[in-house]
C-alpha cells in the first residue's frame, strides 16, 4: 500500500499488559505508524499455549484491541485483527514446521524458562511458538518487526527460515529485521531491576499494569528500587534501578534521557520516584478512560476487527499460495 515498507509486531492477551509492553513496544509503534504499512496482531493463538480461561481470553482480546486504540494507534492507517481470524497463519506454520530443527527450538530461552514454568503442560505449541511467530510476519512479507528485546531470539528464527525457504526454492520471503529501541527494549522490574518486568510477575509490585489506578502506579513507584549514592543519572552497570526509571520516565514525559537527567539533577530519590509515577498514572488515567469508552461500542471494535481480517487474509492469502505452489502442493 502506497509503496511503504511493511511493519509487523504482535502482543499476547494475556495477563494485563505492563508498561514494559508499552515502552518497549506500543510507544514505538505509535512513532512507526505514520511511515509504514503497519499490521498490528493479537496473538490469540500464541496466548494458548499456557492454559487461558476460555471467557477471560475472549474478554482480554477483545480489550486489546480497545487498547491498541486508545493508546493511540490510528485504525484507518494500521491493520489490526485478531491471529486466529485469518488461518494461513496456522497454514503456514505447518509448512515452516518442516523447515525448523526439534534442537533449534529445544535451546529457545523463553522456551526453557516457559517449559520450567509450566512443567505440568510443556505442549508442543510451547516448543513450537516461534514457527508461529515466523509465519506471522513471514506471510505479511513485513520488512520490520518492531519488539522488545526479550523477542530477538525468535526474530533471528524467523530470519533464519525465511532465509532457509528461500535457498531451498527461489526468493519467496522477505527477511524481516527487528527493530529494538536504544533506550527501553528491556524495561526492568521495579523490585529487581536485572529480570525484565513481566505481565506474570511473582511480586506484583514489580510490574506496573496498564490497567493500574493513580494510586496504585504511584505506590509501585514509591517502592521501587533504587541504588547506591544519591545522584540521578543514566548508568545502567552501576545504577540498573535509577537508569531504568529514567528510560520509564522519559517515555512516558515525551522526554529524552539526557533531558529527565536534567529535570531530576540535584533532586533525592523520594522526589524522583513520585515523579516518576505522575508521569506514568498521567498517561494512563486517558488511555483506560479512552479503553473503557471504547469497549462499550462493541459494533465499533467488530467492524475494525472484520476489515482487519478481510485485509490480512487477502495480503497472507498471497504468501500461502505462492509457498504452496513452490513445495509443490497440487493446485486446481
Ligand atoms: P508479548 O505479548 O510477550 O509482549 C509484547 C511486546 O512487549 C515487549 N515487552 C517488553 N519490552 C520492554 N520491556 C519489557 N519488560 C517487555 N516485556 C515485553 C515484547 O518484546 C513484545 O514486543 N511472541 C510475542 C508476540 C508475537 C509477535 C509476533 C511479535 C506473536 N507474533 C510477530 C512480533 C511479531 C510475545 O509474546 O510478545
Amino acid at each position: 500500500m502506497d509503496g511503504k515498507k511493511v511493519l509487523y509486531s504482535a502482543i499476547q492477551p494475556t495477563n494485563n499488559l505492563t508498561i514494559g509492553n508499552y515502552v518497549g513496544a506500543i510507544s514505538n509503534w505509535l512513532k512507526l505508524q505514520n511511515d509504514y504499512d503497519c499490521f498490528f496482531a493479537i496473538a490469540d493463538m500464541h496466548a494458548i499455549t499456557v492454559r487461558q480461561e476460555p471467557a477471560a481470553l475472549r474478554s482480554k482480546t477483545l480489550a486489546m484491541l480497545a487498547l491498541y486504540i486508545a493508546c493511540g494507534i490510528d485504525p484507518a492507517k494500521c491493520c489490526m485483527y485478531i491471529q486466529s481470524h485469518v488461518p494461513a497463519h496456522a497454514e503456514l506454520a505447518w509448512v515452516l514446521n518442516t523447515f525448523t530443527y526439534v534442537g533449534e527450538m529445544e535451546r529457545m530461552t523463553q522456551y526453557k524458562d516457559k517449559a520450567a514454568r509450566h512443567a505440568e503442560n510443556v505442549n508442543m505449541g510451547l516448543m513450537d511458538y516461534p514457527v508461529l511467530m515466523a509465519a506471522d510476519i513471514l506471510l505479511y512479507q513485513a520488512q520490520f518487526v518492531p519488539v522488545g528485546e526479550d523477542q530477538r531470539q525468535h526474530l533471528e528464527i524467523a530470519r533464519d527460515i525465511a532465509q532457509r525457504f528461500n535457498n531451498i526454492y527461489s526468493p519467496t520471503f522477505t527477511v524481516p529485521e527487528g527493530l529494538f529501541l536504544k533506550v527501553g527494549a528491556k524495561i526492568g522490574d521495579l523490585q529487581d531491576p536485572s529480570k525484565k518486568m513481566s505481565k506474570s510477575a511473582e511480586n506484583p509490585n514489580g510490574s506496573v499494569f496498564l490497567s493500574d489506578d493513580r494510586d496504585t502506579v504511584i505506590r509501585k513507584f514509591r517502592r521501587a528500587v533504587t541504588d547506591s549514592g544519591s545522584e540521578i543519572v543514566f548508568d545502567p552497570a552501576n545504577k540498573p534501578g535509577v537508569s531504568n526509571l529514567l528510560t520509564v520516565y522519559s517515555v512516558f514525559a515525551g522526554k529524552t534521557v539526557e533531558e529527565a537527567e536534567r529535570d531530576f539533577a540535584g533532586k533525592g530519590y523520594g522526589e524522583f520516584k513520585l515523579a516518576v509515577g505522575e508521569a506514568v498514572a498521567d498517561r494512563l488515567a486517558p488511555v483506560q478512560a479512552e479503553q473503557a469508552r471504547l469497549l462499550s461500542d462493541r459494533e465499533y471494535l467488530n467492524g475494525i476487527l472484520k476489515s482487519g481480517a478481510e485485509r490480512a487474509a487477502r495480503t497472507a492469502g498471497r504468501t500461502l499460495s505462492k509457498v504452496y505452489k513452490k513445495v509443490g502442493f497440487y493446485q486446481i
